[in-house]
């Protein structure tokens, strides 16, 4: 990096590749780190002047040009809210910059800057935005936005807008910059998504892929079928509560307008062949069984599906995307074709018809019959199909783009047969998984373009979205897991790949925060704020602990004693060993403020500690729980399934024989199990405790049952107790009927069912 020089008449703009800028060069009054631009511009330079705006200050445009306009008062509306001014929109001279005035001109620009590109020059007296087309216009605003202070997105008053005299030319790498709102599982209000609009726009992104219709709700009015939203967009749970929401065809056009004005283009998903009970409980005759079906209130992949064999799914669907096709401008209409299980398809009569009198091989070729099908519809109507990477399979049709989520393999497989794709992972674009699993580093490592591509195929890639699913995050939730990964999303999209670095951009990202709070962002952590990790050595009957940061500037705090972790509390200093029943809380700290949740590990001391256990059926590979010690290392799981702490017993049931080494005195027996019924795990049918001096012949104790719905879906743990008058025993037997397959009701109807335990404690 060069060094900075003061002033532009003796080193005109120095060059800024990437933006660390050295403390030690003489800046003037501007402190350089306030220039925290993301995404981060293509090419960036800076002197240490500024330009102050004030209250005389004009912002110029295109004589008469309306696009133009609306993106001055765009500017406008931001600044007088901020600070108070009358700043209003003029008619400029494309050829002269005035004194004190912001230009927006689509005159002169470069032609190479694209689309979408711009350029922004900021001089002490004036500042001129210069783009090919008006969407550049806007970014060149949006650039602008965050070089003014952060309170410029909020009313509080500021007293002084400052802009640094800079010099960018800037444009993006991906022409699809998208973000996936799911608001079938979970309704989010017109207002909501108008606001998501604005944070993806505020971020340079310009896709909005709106999931309006699930298995669990439909949320788009279509005039010609009132009953999908009548029906369709209300699931009622067994406790009687309805859940449910939709957009009417006003609501639709109020926020596809609102995109427009800011340069983001909503592209709807209208789901089929699967994930369509919604539609399927308010018209059955489009299902091949005829149903009646209710909507789901279960997550997961749901075997009701449109039927392929019926022509008048087909009516039916186009009769619904005339109506979306109306609403929606987007060249690109998503029909979802992901997760379509064949079930219903292999033995409905239509169905097998159509696979016949199609010459198809089998139901994969079905669903491409279905893809292809609806894909000649909208092209007829001047529309292109995008689906997930599932349309591949069974051949994809002639123009389809595919949006490659499992992995970047359906990308590549669409670019090397000279298809368009997108990229969204669940490797780097989930942002409905947990920060533990997917932490800013990792979003913000994600490279939509697979080196497998040669120079001719990358061009298919169009680019990337992320994805947030809503099954376990209503409305309030969102802003914590979409922040700041997002953030990370929007640069990976943007920037180009040679000014991508991670320290970098995190530094930036820290400034970034103060525009993120003045816009009201509830943003999460980057990563995994604290995790507790815990060793167990059976001989000692000891546990040691080490706490881990996930960042580099927290301050680790915990308690012993269920106590919420506060700056009063242990301050982390190294591994520690701990030998009695415990609640450890650990709370990371940033600047001596609490930093993300708290993280809770439970351990128990009790007399089985360290004992050996025989089992009659081995636990499962997957889920071991840690191993053989296991069930009497004295460690609790978590609601987490994937933990570390349970272990599982897939179909089987659990038989364990505890070894407590000599004739002991027990009070009681609890035994701990997890129920997740969304990921097939329940709690047994039944728990049954025997006891015996010589391991062969026991004596039965008890046989404990629950009334625990196995509907419901929220993770929970339960601890299956039975106190005894003091039986002296050696041997003691615990017994857990699995349920065995998942029951009719479940999306996995039939499927191996899971008992996860992860203590059996004696006392
Ligand atoms: C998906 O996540 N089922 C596209
Ligand atoms: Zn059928």
């Amino acid at each position: 990096m060069k060094k900075l020089t003061k002033g532009f008449a003796v080193a005109a703009f120095n060059v800024i590749a990437s933006m660390t800028f050295s403390q030690d060069a003489n800046m003037g009054s501007i402190d350089m780190t306030d220039l925290s631009l993301i995404p981060l511009p293509s090419h960036t330079q800076i002197s240490g002047q500024h330009f102050a705006v004030t209250p005389e200050t004009r912002i110029s445009i295109d004589p008469g040009h309306a696009e133009a306009k609306a993106i001055g008062a765009f500017l406008a509306d931001k600044i007088n809210a901020a600070a108070g001014f009358n700043l209003v929109v003029v008619d400029g001279s494309p050829s002269k910059t005035a004194d004190q005035t912001i230009s927006l001109t689509l005159s002169k620009a470069k032609k190479e800057l694209g689309k979408e590109g711009y350029e922004l020059e900021v001089k002490p007296n004036a500042a001129t935005i210069r783009a090919p087309q008006p969407a550049g216009l806007f970014y060149g605003v949006q650039t602008l936005r965050q070089l003014l202070p952060p309170e410029i997105e909020s009313t509080k008053p500021v007293s002084e807008l400052k802009i640094p005299c800079v010099k960018i030319s800037d444009r993006p790498r991906f022409p699809w910059r998208g973000m996936l709102l799911d608001c079938g599982r979970h309704f989010m209000t017109k207002d909501f998504v108008k606001r998501y609009i604005d944070l993806l726009a505020y971020h340079k992104m310009n896709r909005l892929h709106w999931h309006l219709t699930e298995d669990q709700g439909w949320r788009i009015e279509i005039k010609k079928y009132p009953k999908l939203t009548e029906v369709g967009a209300w699931r009622k749970y067994e406790d009687g509560t309805v859940y449910g929401g939709f957009y009417t065809q006003e609501d639709i056009k109020e926020v596809v307008a609102y995109a427009q004005s800011r340069y983001v283009t909503i592209v709807p998903e209208i789901e089929m062949p699967g994930h369509s009970v919604a539609a399927l409980a308010a018209y059955p005759e489009y299902s091949c069984t005829g149903g009646p079906f209710e909507v789901e209130t279960q997550w997961g992949v749901h075997k009701e599906v449109y039927c392929a064999g019926n022509d008048g799914t087909f009516l039916f669907l186009e009769d619904i995307l005339t109506e979306v096709l109306a609403l929606f401008p987007s060249e690109y209409i998503h029909i979802g074709g992901d997760e379509c299980p064949k079930d219903r398809w292999k033995v409905c009569e239509k169905c097998q018809a159509r696979i016949k009198h199609e010459g198809l091989q089998d139901e994969h070729e079905l669903q491409s019959y279905f893809i292809r099908r609806i894909e000649k519809f909208l092209l007829s109507k001047n529309r292109r199909l995008i689906g997930w990477d599932e349309i591949l399979e069974g051949g994809l049709a002639p123009a389809a783009t595919v949006q490659s989520w499992r992995g970047v393999d359906g990308a590549i497989a669409a670019a090397k047969s000279g298809h368009n794709a997108i990229v969204s992972p669940t490797s780097h674009a989930y942002f409905d998984y947990d920060i533990g699993t997917t932490d800013l580093r990792k979003a913000y490592s994600f490279e939509p373009i697979p080196p497998e591509l040669t120079e001719k195929e990358r061009k298919h890639i169009l680019g990337g979205e992320c994805n947030m699913w809503t099954e376990r995050a209503p409305q309030e939730t969102i802003d914590s897991k979409v922040f700041p990964r997002l953030v990370a999303m929007a640069e990976c999209l943007w920037s180009f790949p040679e000014h991508k670095d991670f320290a970098n951009f995190h530094q930036r990202l820290q400034r970034h925060y103060q525009r993120l709070d003045a816009l009201g962002v509830k943003y999460g952590a980057e990563a995994r704020p604290v995790s507790i990790l815990a060793n167990f050595d059976p001989a000692a009957k000891k546990f040691t602990i080490t706490l881990e940061a996930g960042e580099d500037d927290l301050l680790l705090y915990y308690s012993l004693n269920g106590s919420e972790p506060a700056l009063i509390s242990h301050l982390y200093q190294g591994p520690f060993a701990l030998s009695d029943t415990v609640i450890v809380k650990a709370r990371a700290f940033k600047a001596g403020n609490p930093y993300g949740e708290i993280a809770e590990r439970r351990f128990v001391k009790h007399a089985a500690l360290g004992k050996k256990i025989d089992l009659s059926k081995p636990y499962s590979h997957k889920y071991t729980g840690g191993g053989d010690f296991a069930l009497t290392n004295g460690m609790r799981g978590t609601l987490n399934f994937r933990d570390g702490l349970w272990q599982a017993f897939e179909q089987d049931d659990l038989e364990a024989i505890v070894d407590l080494e000599k004739l002991t005195s027990v009070q009681r027996i609890t035994t701990g199990f997890l129920q997740n019924s969304g990921s097939w795990i329940f709690f047994p049918t039944s728990v049954e405790y025997a006891v015996s001096d010589d391991g062969k012949a026991f004596q039965m104790l008890a046989i404990l049952t629950h009334d625990v719905s196995p509907k419901q879906q929220d993770a929970i743990i339960k601890d299956f107790v039975f106190e005894l008058p003091n039986v002296p025993a050696r041997y003691v037997r615990v017994r857990a009927k699995n349920i065995g397959v998942c029951p009719a009701w479940h999306p996995g109807a039939g499927g191996k069912a899971w008992i996860f335990v992860d203590e059996i404690m004696i006392e």
